[in-house]
């Protein structure tokens, strides 16, 4: 958890019309084996389902890849759902197992045919043991076998890279949460060589309706926190203004200075940006990402570039430490910040970070290196003047900064 944030509260509300996946049905869906795979393949591409782990896959090519590369494997195919919520403030996959208990492996079982595979995996997280164990005792009663396919559970070691798709495949096969060089994607080589679909338990559990009746995936859960009224999990149509999210969650209870959009690699932008649409593509536009969907309203008072050295702190000990980019450039952003907001900035220090982000960005293994310098760029272009403020004229605009350095930060290696 990064201390002080805002916490989902865990108890979704009710959301608009648009509310689609947290009041589906895990009877829909009928008999799926009765369709062919190719036909499911093709309901999926209709539906527009883009995968809601963050990086908008379309599912539809993803099961078209694991189907294609099943002959030249020669091993059985593998389903993994991946509903750990690695961003701890953002427990969509709990709150859709919570509300909906077999939605998500009905979700698992309809992917599983369509890729030609005899099991799925629904991995989650060790905080969410309420949810597994509701789970549990419900894929117990039909003996942990969903159209004739085989779902069973398995618990991620907590840690925000756990979350991470080749870290997790890694994890199931009892190593330790570390990325993978891509490629070969899970698709061709997965989990123990076979050919293996990963996708979001958000994602999946769009499949019912989508087989059943056609629907459209347009939908996105969201997790509001921070300075909202009633911070928790919504539902809403992809396409609502970020302040439309505020105002689904009760509206902001003061003065908001940014929304933090994505988690925590996710971009800061400035609150007058609240017309910014949540879709993968908009966000992407505005140097952030959907990430693991949280959006955070952070208020007046708060430090931009504090907040940002905090971000970095918790990357800077989450990441899994096998690439450099990301091991030392998270550390270096860190110290470079603390360095700032303690009076000991420098004007050079500006185009460091700059740096260190391209590097990060350019060379890091693993979606988590490539997405935190977001957190960089947005704040550096939306709140130009706090970083100057800070770096050159050594004051903190909020009054609120405590030195956290008597020396700064230093290496052989600055501009
Ligand atoms: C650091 C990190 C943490 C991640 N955590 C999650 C997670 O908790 N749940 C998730 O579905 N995807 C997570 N992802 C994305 C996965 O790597 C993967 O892309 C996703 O599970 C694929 O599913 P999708 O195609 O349905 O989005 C994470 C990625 C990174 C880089
Ligand atoms: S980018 Fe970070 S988290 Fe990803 S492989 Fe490199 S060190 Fe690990």
């Amino acid at each position: 958890m990064i201390e002080g944030r805002g916490t989902a509260t865990g108890d979704p509300l009710p959301a608009s019309a648009a509310t689609r996946l947290l009041a589906a049905s895990a009877a829909e869906g009928g008999d799926v084996r009765s369709i062919a795979p190719d036909e499911l393949i093709a309901r999926v591409e209709r539906s527009g389902l883009r995968g809601r782990g963050g990086a908008g896959y379309p599912l539809a090519k993803k099961l078209a890849a694991v189907r294609a590369a099943v002959p030249a494997s020669g091993r059985e195919p593998l389903v993994v759902v991946n509903a750990y919520d690695a961003d701890p403030d953002s427990p969509l996959s709990q709150t859709l197992i919570e509300r909906t208990l077999l939605l998500v492996a009905k979700g698992a079982m309809i992917a599983a045919v369509a890729v030609g595979a005899r099991e799925a995996i629904i991995y989650m997280h060790p905080r969410a043991e309420a949810a597994r164990r509701a789970l549990e005792k419900e894929l117990g009663m039909i003996e942990g076998s969903l159209g004739g396919v085989l779902i069973s559970i398995a618990v991620g070691p907590g840690g925000f890279m756990g979350g991470e798709e080749s870290a997790l495949m890694n994890l199931l096969e009892s190593k330790r949460a570390m990325a993978r060089q891509r490629p070969p994607y899970p698709a061709e080589n997965g989990v123990q060589a076979r050919p293996t679909l990963i996708a979001s338990a958000e994602t999946v559990a769009w499949l019912p309706q989508i087989v059943a009746r056609g629907a459209r995936a347009d939908a996105k859960l969201v997790s509001v926190t921070g300075a909202v009224a009633r911070p928790g999990v919504y539902e809403v149509p992809l396409g609502t203004t970020l302040g439309g999210i505020v105002d689904e969650a009760g509206g902001a209870t003061g003065e908001l200075k940014g929304l933090h959009v994505g988690g925590p690699t996710g971009g800061i932008l400035a609150a007058v940006r609240a017309d910014v649409k949540l879709d993968f593509d908009t966000l992407k536009a505005a140097g952030t990402h959907m990430g693991s969907a949280q959006v955070r309203a952070i208020p007046a008072g708060v430090c931009i570039v504090n907040e940002a050295a905090r971000l970095f702190a918790y990357l800077a000990k989450e990441n899994c430490a096998i690439c450099v980019p990301c091991r030392v450039g998270t550390k270096r952003v860190q110290g470079i910040l603390e360095s700032a907001y303690s009076g000991l900035g420098r004007e050079s220090d500006l185009a460091w970070l700059d740096e260190l982000g391209t590097h990060m960005e350019r060379f890091s293994l693993c979606g988590f290196g490539i997405t935190a310098p977001s957190i960089l760029r947005t704040t550096m272009r939306e709140f130009a003047d706090e970083y100057r403020a800070h770096i050159v004229e050594r004051r903190c605009p909020t009054n609120t900064c405590s030195p956290v350095r008597s020396r700064r930060y230093e290496t052989m290696t600055q501009p």
